[in-house]
């Protein structure tokens, strides 16, 4: 019986270490910002993450949500929140299942809405840096 308790409470030790070194990733680990500015098949992505960059720097750009142009910079630029697409608002994930998916990327910051833009219909998650 105490070596089934003392068992348990090795598991449950190892389990916080885990969740506890999983936080201090998170918070300790600045994430870059994103945003998402128009659509790849209007613009010249890296060229228009170029002209919105302002005093922040291009960390990259990318076309791989639905066509998206997604910037990443190592900060907001000037004017701009974060927001990075989280998948299609369908039936079985709409407002609640993205704003979740968005908390649970994002904790203290996320907000996830679907919203209809670029054609799409699809989580938009806005989070702060
Ligand atoms: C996009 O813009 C960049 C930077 O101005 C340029 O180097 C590149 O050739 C352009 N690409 C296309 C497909 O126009």
């Amino acid at each position: 019986m105490a070596n089934k308790m003392h068992k348990s409470f090795s598991f449950f030790v190892i389990y916080a270490l885990v969740i506890a070194v999983q936080l201090m990733q998170v918070e300790a680990k600045p994430s870059p910002c994103n945003v998402i500015l128009g659509s790849c098949f209007t613009d010249n992505c890296s060229k228009k993450c170029m002209d919105y960059r302002g005093n922040s720097i291009l960390l990259s750009s990318n076309c791989n949500f639905y066509n998206l142009c997604t910037c990443e910079y190592d900060k907001p630029p000037a004017g701009r929140s974060c927001t990075v697409g989280m998948g299609l608002c369908t039936d079985i994930c709409g407002e609640s299942c993205c704003d979740g998916n968005c908390k649970g990327r994002y904790m203290h910051t996320g907000t996830g809405v679907c919203v209809h833009d670029y054609d799409l219909y699809f989580c938009k998650c806005v989070y702060l840096r």
